[in-house]
Formats: C-alpha cells, structure tokens, sequence
C-alpha cells in the first residue's frame, strides 16, 4: 500500500466509501440489459452535473487527458485552425495534444495568475476568420485562475467557432453551465470535483458540432468521437461504448454523482467558493501573498506565493512529515515559486483546511516565526 496521506493536492482527491466499495466490489459484464441500464443511469446523472441536455456523452475510460485528446482530435485533426488562449500548464497540455493533430494551431498567451481576455480573443478571432475551434481550460489548476468561460462561449458563438472546455478541475465544484454557456464539447475527469476514483473521462457533445466531426478525418479509432456515437447509436440496447468499459469505475462514479446530486450543485458551488475563501483570508493573516486577483480566482485550488522565509519543498516535507498532509507545488515556470492547495470535494470542508492551516502556522513557529495559535483567524477571531 502507497504511504497513506491526507490528499489536499489539486486531484485526486480521496473518495466516499459508498465509491470505494463500489470501486471494490466483484467485477461484472459490461454489456447486457442490466448493464446497460446502470451505465446509462450514470450518464443521465453525469448531464445533471455538466447542466446539460446532449444527447451524446461518453464515459471514456482513461484519464482527463483522454477525453481532451478525444475532443481535440475528433475536431481538429487533418490540420484545421485552432486557437488556444494559455494562461498556465494545462493551457499548454491543451496546445501539446491539439499540435499532435493540427500543424494550424496558434495560441494566445496571458502571464500565469492572469486569466483569459476575452476582448483579445474577441479581436483574434476578429482578425482570423479561418479559426474554426477555440480550447480553454476552465480552472487552470497551475495557477488557480478561474477563465470566463460564459464569455469565451458568447464570443466564440459570435465568430461561429467550436468551444472546448476543459473543465478537468472544475466540474462538480465550479458554475458550469454546459448548454446555456454555448460550450460545445466540455471534457472532465473523474478524479477531481467529481470525487471518484481516477479512471474516467467524461465528454459532453453537443448536437450542433457533429457536422464538423464528420468533416474531420479519423484522429484513430479510441479516441474518436464517430465511433462513440457509433456505438452509442448502433448498440444502444446491449452495449453504448466501443470497448470494454471500466465497470467498477462507472460503479463508483455513479455513487459520488449521486452524493453530488444530493448535496445541489448551487450548495455545492457556494460550499467550494466560503472555504476558498476562507483559505484565502487565513494565507494573508498569516502574511503570505496570494497568486491570483479576487476577479477570477478558482474555488477548487489555491496558488500561494513562497516568500523568502521557506522553500515550498521545506513546506510540503514538513506537512507531510508532520501532519501527514500532502500539498502540491507548481509546474513549469512557477515550479519552486508557489505552493498550491487543492480545495476540492472532500477537502472544500473546514475539517480539511482547519487542520491544514493549523500545520502552516506551526511550520512557521518552528521556523522562528512569532505567531499566535489561530493567527490564521485574523483579529478578533
Ligand atoms: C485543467 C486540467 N487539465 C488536464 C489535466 C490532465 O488530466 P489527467 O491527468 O486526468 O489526464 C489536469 C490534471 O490535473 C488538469 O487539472
């Protein structure tokens, strides 16, 4: 067994035992009437969650990299002109996977800790008609950035090119509304805000890009969007996907989607959006600097400037040593700079982050800090 620590790192995050014991449970067919009946339960569960009422969306077995490799390729292979805004390391995954099949594909870069601005997209797409698909990711989890994806939809919309949204690490904690926003294929995971087990990719088509799909040469078999429908379509009754389908994960997805549902996506998003707060308030009581503005700052991970007081490898060992939690740093050229906390699911609760801060506060003492028990708190807590 891995070394067991508690997970506030930006995915994955820990999961019910409703999950695990799904997750644990005797493997069974993955075709057949029953089977057919639950995996299609699971995905009329998973539109609730993406707010939207596509006919098409697959379970794709895989990780979140899979469904943005099957939304990118099934829409931009054979070289067709794409934008993608970057603000962050997953901006730029987006572009690695969007190059492997289009040698068109420009991109629009905004410092890390900003977000996406949306007039200079408006004005590229302006000025370069032949663009045909836009990819964004929703919470760029490098950073903490929440981008405007309601805006990016209009604007998209108004220059007639495909939206595709990664919300990888924002579904399930963040306002997403799929079919009102005008995104046109949004892509997560299940590992995240949707609090299962990693191993699925869940990806929302909507009806209206099937016409540019069909005009796309094959990007490969797996993870071609065509044969998802095919299958979808043709075996609907006995076996909707192409492949032998990860049972156990469906199973466990199935159960965090339903506590999902249970809980209200509106009370879901307002629990994610007072603990970001919440930490955001206690990193400055505490003196650190936050990366990212209060415009735009993601409700499901927060980026942490390091000062000259500590490494942010000083700061994860000790928590872990310590406190037997698990943080993160940062990627690309934020590595060593910022130190990030995943607020997401289970760990968007103050019996996550109170004793989290409670560890911060204690590593800085031992560093010689003079600081108060409950600093964290601010005055007159
Ligand atoms: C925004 C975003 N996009 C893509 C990915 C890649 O997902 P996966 O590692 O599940 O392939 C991640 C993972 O952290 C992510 O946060």
């Amino acid at each position: 067994m891995a070394d067991k620590k508690k997970l506030m790192i930006p995915g994955p995050v820990e999961v019910s035992e409703n999950s695990l014991t799904a997750m644990g449970s005797q493997v069974v067919a993955h075709y057949g009437e029953e089977w057919t009946r639950i995996y299609n339960e699971t995905v009329e569960l998973t539109r609730q969650v993406f707010q939207t009422e596509n006919e098409h969306l697959f379970l794709i077995p895989g990780s979140g990299s899979a469904g943005l490799d099957a939304a990118l390729g099934s829409t931009v292979e054979g070289n067709r002109p794409t934008l993608i805004p970057i603000n962050g390391w997953f901006g730029e995954r987006l572009y690695s996977v969007a190059s492997t099949h289009s040698t068109e594909v420009k991109t629009l870069n905004f410092d890390p800790g900003k977000r996406i601005d949306v007039n200079k997209v408006n004005d590229y797409l302006g000025n370069n008609k032949e663009v045909k698909v836009l990819a964004a990711t929703q919470c760029e989890t490098s950073t903490g950035v929440k981008n405007p994806i309601k805006d990016l939809g209009k604007v998209c919309n108004d220059h007639d090119v495909l939206l595709i949204v990664d919300a990888v690490s924002s579904l399930g904690g963040t306002q997403l509304k799929t079919d009102d926003w005008n995104v046109d294929i949004c892509v997560s995971a299940s590992q995240k805000g949707l609090e299962a087990p990693p191993g699925i990719a869940p990806v929302s088509v909507s009806p209206r890009v099937w016409d540019l799909i069909d005009n796309t040469p094959d990007p490969g078999w797996y993870l071609n969007l065509k044969i998802w429908r095919k299958y979808a379509t043709e075996w609907s009754d006995w076996h909707p996907f192409p492949v032998t389908m990860a049972v156990n994960n469906v199973l466990a997805l199935r159960e965090s989607l339903e506590s999902i549902l249970d809980e209200g996506l509106e009370a879901r998003f307002a629990r994610h959006r007072e603990i970001a707060d919440f930490l955001r308030n206690s990193f400055r009581n505490l003196g650190f600097e936050l990366l990212v503005e209060e415009d735009y700052y993601s409700t499901m991970v927060t980026a942490v400037l390091r000062d000259s007081r500590f490494t942010v490898d000083d700061l994860k060992n000790y928590l872990e040593k310590e406190r037997s939690i698990k943080i993160a740093g940062s990627l690309g050229e934020l590595e060593g700079q910022v130190f990030r906390i995943g607020h997401m699911g289970p760990t968007a609760t103050y019996d996550a982050v109170l004793p989290l801060m409670y560890g911060i506060e204690e590593f800085l003492r031992k560093n010689g800090e003079d600081i108060e028990h409950g600093a964290f708190f601010g005055k007159g807590a």
